[in-house]
């Protein structure tokens, strides 16, 4: 079995405050996007894992996928196996959620090769107990998530968006980027979350440039300037609005139309190695073959 894990972007992100736990409660609008990762199934007896392509993938205990793998079997009490084949794209550090959408995807490939029969709800509780974006990778599409960013309610989306993805060379670890958060002496503003919905279940894309904003790009742009260089190329060369991605380091350009995002991508990619033209997707996993 062939499925495509598609990235994530936040339209904005707000942080309402810091949980006893050290997580933090948020306030966002999450986006599949076309730019994936392609996994490839295969039963066998146990689980093993390679990849190729090239963006490194952790090994061992951080391999989402993998993890994902012996949280199906635990949960199903089902002892089968699978050989997992991860061609990786998605850039790591980038805040575009890559080990979450191998994870969603390794959960929904095996739920049926395994033929476990769970529903997406029942996924989505498993993919929790991996990660806080991993629920919102299931389910895809575009939903605000509130709690830790696992309390999801579907927006339906107006329109696609054409957007370039620029992320600098070094990546950001996202528990640093929150803990740079708490300790600002006083909270960077939120952005106005109810505003960007809005515009997006309008598809009013000069509404959704002027509402977008992440209160984390403070805390990541003190530790990497870069960040901030990436939103000025990409606004340089004609994005609506540009803006980081979660916890960083990628930052997303808005284009008005495919073409003016195609001419930003050849201009910046010169500069900037990581440099991707996608589009918003409806769906964060991807059934190519069975
Ligand atoms: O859940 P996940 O493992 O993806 O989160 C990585 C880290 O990001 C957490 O350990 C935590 O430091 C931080 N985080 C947070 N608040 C969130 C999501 C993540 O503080 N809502």
């Amino acid at each position: 079995m062939r499925l495509l894990a598609h990235a994530k972007i936040n339209w904005s992100l707000a942080v309402l405050s810091r949980r006893a736990d050290g997580y933090h409660e948020l306030d966002s609008l999450m986006q599949s996007v076309g730019l994936s990762d392609e996994l490839s199934l295969f039963e066998a007896e146990g689980l093993r894992f390679s990849s190729v392509g090239g963006v490194p993938v952790p090994q061992g205990a951080d391999n989402l996928a993998l993890r994902a793998a012996r949280a199906l079997q635990e949960a199903s009490g089902v002892g089968r196996g699978a050989r997992m084949l991860l061609r990786k794209r998605i850039p790591t550090g980038a805040g575009l959620g890559g080990g979450s959408a191998d994870a969603a995807a390794a959960l929904v490939g095996l739920n049926i090769i395994w033929k476990l029969n769970f529903s997406e709800r029942a996924l989505c509780d498993i993919a929790r107990t991996l990660g806080a974006d991993v629920p919102f990778c299931v389910a895809g599409g575009l939903a605000r998530a509130r709690g830790v960013g696992e309390a999801l309610t579907p927006v339906r989306a107006a329109r696609e968006y054409p957007l370039v993805i620029v992320k600098p060379a070094e990546g950001l670890p996202t528990p640093d980027i929150f803990r740079a958060w708490d300790a600002m002496s006083a909270p960077p503003p939120n952005p106005d979350i109810g505003a960007v919905e809005n515009a997006l279940s309008r598809g009013d894309a000069a509404a959704l440039a002027s509402a977008i904003g992440n209160a984390l790009t403070e805390p990541a742009v003190a530790r990497l300037p870069q960040v901030a260089a990436c939103a000025q190329a990409l606004t340089r060369c004609g994005a609506l609005s540009a803006w980081m991605t979660g916890s960083g380091s990628a930052v997303v350009g808005l284009f008005a139309t495919d073409a003016e995002a195609a001419r930003a991508r050849r201009d910046l990619a010169g500069i900037w190695r990581f440099t991707y033209q996608t589009r918003t997707s409806s769906r964060g996993v991807t059934i190519l073959s069975e």
